[in-house]
């Protein structure tokens, strides 16, 4: 296997392509290719910026002298990903004079891409996003398939909009200066395609995993490019969530409350980030389907050894509260009328929505913690 570049077709109404390959961020004619009009807003973060923004904004000059080009940084983390930093980017699109056809550069993990994504869509009612993802979780989830949303007090991304981006560059060269803690929070997400879909991507997972922890390239790229083929089928199918890209969700109702029970993570707390809180749900909806009758217990110990061997959590931290987090949970926005829908799952590779699932019984799972 070569890390050499690939390309992911993502079909369906508004198609695009994802290019995965290290060095595409200094990739000038690639860049340039994705920009239609003559404003771009570069958005990036406060950790990412200093990495990576000047060689992009460089590159696109060198390619396009005519673009004018602002930037908007925010802090790093969770808990930046607000209404009021959403506000800062919509502003930064007026001062920049910024017309129906200008860009919105996405450069950073799934913070930067879901808010400077959200500010791209509402925009003059839309504008184009590239998104520039610079995690291995924006590489391999949050950069593909158009959502978009920021966080608010009362629940995760509750406030958002479906908005595609005209093309997704990821530039796995950039992996390299992430902290380990968040390569294992992408892996979370890696994981969840195997565990919803794949077994043999499951049993791969299983055996790369000295490769995947150690940065290796080639393993990466194998590992980012079957997610983004997998996550391609499903939202060129269901771009809405109307139907089976709700399974995408796997663990992410309770990883969700467990983000917005802590107050959400940033860098100096020690709250979960989103990776973290997607394995410790990943294993309660395995452990609740179990408890169901849905799915074998031995199947759950297996996706727990596998998340606890890529160095994940796979237990509710300490402090919260059962009843608090239930109670996050019926905010979700699977829910419908009122009752809980959960993705829950047959064992390795088979996940399915469920309706109306008793909370008495996902109370009982919160309890063992
Ligand atoms: P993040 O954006 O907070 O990035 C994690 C940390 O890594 C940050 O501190 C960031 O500054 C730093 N960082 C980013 N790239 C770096 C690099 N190359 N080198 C060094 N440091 C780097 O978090 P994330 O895990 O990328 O994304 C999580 C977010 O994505 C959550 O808000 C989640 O809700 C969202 N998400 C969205 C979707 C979707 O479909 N839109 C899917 C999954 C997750
Ligand atoms: N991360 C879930 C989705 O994109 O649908």
């Amino acid at each position: 296997m070569t890390a050499s570049p690939r390309t992911v077709a993502v079909g369906g109404e508004l198609p695009y392509q994802i290019h995965i390959g290290p060095g595409l961020l200094s990739d000038a004619s690639l860049l340039g290719a994705a920009i239609r009009g003559r404003h771009v807003l570069l958005a990036s973060d406060d950790t990412v910026a200093p990495l990576y923004l000047a060689r992009v904004r460089d590159a696109l000059q060198a390619a396009r002298p005519e673009l004018k080009i602002g930037q908007y940084v925010i802090p790093a983390g969770e808990a930046s990903k607000t209404l009021d930093n959403f506000a800062g980017a919509i502003a930064a699109l007026a001062a920049l004079g910024a017309t129906r056809d200008a860009c919105v550069l996405a450069l950073g993990g799934g913070v930067v891409g879901d808010l400077a994504g959200f500010a791209a869509a509402c925009w003059m009612r839309g504008v184009d996003c590239v998104q520039l993802p610079t995690t291995l979780l924006a590489m391999v989830d949050s950069s593909v398939g158009g959502k978009t949303a920021v966080d608010i007090p009362q629940g995760k991304n509750l406030v958002g909009a479906f908005h595609p981006p005209r093309a997704v560059i990821a530039d796995t060269a950039a992996l390299r200066s992430l902290p380990v803690r968040e390569l294992r929070a992408g892996l979370a997400e890696v994981i969840k395609y195997g565990a919803i879909r794949d077994p043999l991507f499951f049993q791969w997972l299983q055996a790369e995993r000295a490769a995947l922890l150690a940065g290796d390239d080639a393993a990466l790229a194998q590992a980012i490019a079957r997610s983004c083929e997998h996550k391609a089928e499903i939202v060129e199918r269901d771009p809405l969530e109307k139907g089976e890209r709700a399974l995408l969700n796997l663990g992410h109702t309770f990883g969700h409350a467990i983000e917005t029970a802590q107050g959400y993570g940033a860098p100096g707390n020690d709250n979960l980030n989103h990776g973290e809180a997607v394995a410790v749900g990943m294993v309660l909806a395995a452990r609740l389907s179990a408890a169901l009758g849905m799915a074998d217990a031995a199947d759950t110990d297996t996706l727990r050894e596998l998340l606890l061997a890529y160095g994940l959590p796979v237990r509710i931290p300490a402090g919260l509260e059962p009843e608090g987090l239930l109670a996050h949970m019926r905010l979700d926005k699977k829910n419908i009328a009122g009752r809980l829908r959960l993705v829950l799952w047959r064992g390795i590779g088979k996940a399915e929505v469920v309706a109306d699932v008793d909370e008495t019984a996902v109370l009982a799972v919160l309890r063992q913690g």
